[in-house]
């Protein structure tokens, strides 16, 4: 790591912290409590500028150099200051039509650029690949209620690599092998995990600090010329790699590969990369169908069978929670109580709420394989796999 790579990255694990978790403080203290204009800007200008001052020195070093870890770090880093200057308004993308922060925005270009992403910070930089220092993690506030919902999300991030994981292993041996029936059953135990950490961030999240004090921080801002929303908890492969695998969601879906291709650059290289593959896949549930009619009476098909309508089911339940429970308490309720004129901008995707909320609605029945006549989702193929083991 050069000098001024340490010496950014230290400021931005220390002081910077420290400035957010002060203006979160003076902004949650007021009656409105989404109010930031006109709040303790003193703080807010000394973020630009302290900030500022790093941006200038390293993007006058060039970053060419250094190998694709250290240019991954410093484009998380940079985009932690860029999300903070939007959170705190010393930049708006409605009110602009480029970033305010020309340097910025060029050294956040050249990196992403070489690395192969979006020019902002992705969830990557936050969680799966956040490197803890004497028990710290990144953050932009030092908040109980933003490292529960950092550890939260990394939990449930990897717990769905290892189902992915999993499922991932079954194309070479094949749906009949024996240890297909193991890998199932550790595909749905990393499930339940997620279910279970979903759970303890429902019980233990506070629902305002999350709204006014977390969630802004994943506001969509401009590089360059350029709007880039903000990063999501899915912004990783495992996720879309199950559903596909499963065949709950397929590439050659309209409205799912449109989210593929959205969501390919917030992703590392190497996610893409696995990305790419499985949607060359086969799904598992056209596999067990493909050999249904010859082999529904045999004992491996009964069993593997049974495991994965399992998983398909533990799957959905996922994406049921995440909407109903999450989203709803945590984005829709506060939402609706906000005034209209302050809702525009609440989500990190940049969509108007319904819709936002409408697409992850969408999600959801995918994945619970619901019957629907307006989307296609996998409800026939899932009933036809069920008759064939005797299932209701
Ligand atoms: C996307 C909310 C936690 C997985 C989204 C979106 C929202 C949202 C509103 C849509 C994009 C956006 O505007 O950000 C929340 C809330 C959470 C939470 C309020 C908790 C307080 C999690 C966790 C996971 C997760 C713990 C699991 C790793 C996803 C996925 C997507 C997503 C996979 C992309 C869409 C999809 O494929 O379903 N989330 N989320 N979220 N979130 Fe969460």
């Amino acid at each position: 790591m050069s000098k001024n790579v340490e010496e950014f990255e230290g400021w931005l694990r220390t002081a910077f912290v420290e400035m957010n978790t002060e203006l979160e403080n003076r902004y949650f203290a007021q009656d409105a409590r989404e109010n930031v204009v006109g709040i303790a800007d003193p703080i807010k200008h000394q973020i630009r500028d302290e900030g500022h001052q790093y941006v200038v020195r390293l993007l006058a070093e060039g970053n060419t150099d250094e190998g694709f870890d250290h240019a991954f770090n410093l484009l998380g880093d940079l985009g932690l200051y860029m999300a903070s200057l939007r959170r705190h308004e010393l930049t708006n993308p409605a009110k602009e039509e480029k970033s305010p922060f020309p340097e910025a925005s060029a050294l956040g270009m050249q990196i992403a650029a070489s690395v192969g992403m979006v020019p902002r910070f992705s969830t990557a930089h936050l969680a799966t690949h956040n490197q803890a220092i004497n028990g710290r993690q990144k953050s932009f506030t030092s908040l109980n209620d933003e490292y529960l919902f950092l550890d939260y999300n990394t939990r449930g991030i990897f717990a769905f690599m290892r189902a992915s994981d999993a499922l991932t292993r079954i194309l070479p041996i094949g749906i009949s092998h024996p240890v297909a029936l193991t890998l199932l059953n550790d595909a749905a135990n990393a499930l339940r995990d997620v279910i279970k950490y979903n759970d303890c961030l429902f019980d233990e999240l506070d629902t305002d600090r999350f709204f006014f004090s977390v969630r802004p921080y994943y506001k969509p801002y401009r590089v360059g010329r350029h709007e880039y929303r903000g990063a999501n908890a899915g912004d990783f492969s495992g996720i879309n790699e199950i559903d596909m695998l499963l065949g709950l969601c397929n590439a050659n879906d309209p409205y799912y590969s449109q989210l593929l291709v959205d969501k390919m650059l917030f992703m590392p290289p190497a996610d893409q990369a696995s990305l790419r593959d499985c949607m060359r896949r086969r799904s598992l549930l056209s596999q067990f169908l493909d050999v249904a009619e010859e082999s529904a009476k045999e004992p491996w098909f009964i069993e593997n069978a049974s495991a994965f309508l399992k998983v398909c089911k533990l799957h959905g339940a996922t994406a049921a929670q995440h909407h109903d429970r999450l989203v709803t308490r945590f984005i829709e309720k506060p939402s609706k109580a906000l005034p209209a004129e302050k809702l525009t901008q609440v989500t990190a995707s940049g969509p108007p709420l319904e819709v936002l909320l409408r697409s992850l609605e969408v999600l959801r029945d995918m994945r619970l394989a619901v019957k629907r006549d307006d989307i296609r989702t996998s409800y026939n193929d899932i009933e036809k796999l069920k008759r064939y083991i005797g299932e209701k």
